[in-house]
């Protein structure tokens, strides 16, 4: 499948902090790849640099074939490339209609795609009237995501939308993610429940302090029990496991190798605040 998104050797700073080592990967057109590591590894970093929330201090980022590194986020945004962040991008005192009509704004030709929205979310089409910031914290994430899918985008990045939820909810949400998988939508998504996001991944990367420790196919983990276990850690890496034996056949083992730290450079721009979105954000 052609890529749809390419980092090569990127590195991302906060300040004299790197956040980001050579990080390298393809997200292919139509997949999903599941971004997943504990706390603090950089995934946040990683899709605000791709998203342009954040520049990096090194390395390229194509999409659809444009080298976005160096582009404003807005620019990024209207090739298609859409960001939810850590938080929810809601507009709280606004309603469940008015939040999909904002969304719906900035693009043209989205008359279809709300009559999607609402087949994927009857919930929010029983409560299009209702304040935003009084649904429920499952419909408010519903909501976000949502927001996003109502622009078509190429690129779907979700930021631990499952952030909060209870199980039966967080079930929902993915039941909701891989309809729009079916649809065609690449997704490329950061997610703490390990067992969820390997069904529905084409591809994982585990992220280990900033760089790439891992790429390969679901099934694959089976095989890689204490990497797994080092780089998920407890819980998830049990639930890792499970899930890849359950998938996975003997494959080969394909691991990235680092290298070595490259120069000092400035960050070009400050990061968002979290919880922020780039597109029609509420403040
Ligand atoms: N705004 C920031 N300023 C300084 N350091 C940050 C900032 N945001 C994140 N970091 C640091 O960068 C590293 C990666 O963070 P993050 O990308 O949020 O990780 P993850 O999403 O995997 O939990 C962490 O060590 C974190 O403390
Ligand atoms: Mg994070």
């Amino acid at each position: 499948m052609r890529p749809l998104l390419r980092l090569r050797n990127v590195e991302a700073r906060y300040g004299a902090f790197v956040a980001l080592q050579h990080v390298s990967l393809i997200v292919p057109q139509g997949s999903v790849v599941a971004l997943l590591g504990p706390n603090g590894v950089g995934k946040t970093t990683l899709l605000r640099t791709v998203s342009g929330m954040m520049s990096p201090s090194d390395g390229e980022i194509t999409f659809d074939g444009i080298r976005i590194d160096n582009m404003p986020d807005h620019a990024i945004a209207r090739l298609g490339l859409e960001h939810i962040p850590e938080g929810r991008g809601i507009f709280p005192t606004l309603t469940v209609r008015e939040n999909l009509q904002m969304a719906a704004y900035t693009t043209e030709g989205m008359n279809g795609s709300i009559e999607r929205v609402n087949q994927l979310f009857p919930v929010l089409q029983q409560r299009r009237d209702q304040i935003a910031g009084t649904l429920s914290g499952g419909e408010q994430q519903m909501l976000s995501l949502a927001r996003s899918i109502i622009t078509q985008p190429k690129l779907l990045m979700v930021d631990e939308l499952s952030l909060g939820l209870a199980p039966r909810l967080v079930a929902q949400l993915f039941d909701t993610l891989e309809k729009i998988k079916r649809d065609g939508t690449t997704i490329l998504l950061v997610e703490q429940y390990v067992r969820y996001a390997l069904r529905l991944a084409d591809i994982v990367v585990i992220l280990h302090k900033g760089r790439v420790a891992f790429i390969g196919e679901p099934g694959e983990l089976a095989h890689e029990g204490k990497l797994v276990e080092a780089y998920l850690g407890g819980s998830q890496a049990e639930s890792a496991t499970a899930e890849a034996e359950e998938q996975g056949g003997p494959r080969p083992r394909r691991r990235a190798s680092g290298g070595a730290t490259s120069g000092a450079r400035p960050k070009r721009k400050p990061s968002a605040p979290r919880g922020s979105t780039r597109r029609s954000s509420p403040s």
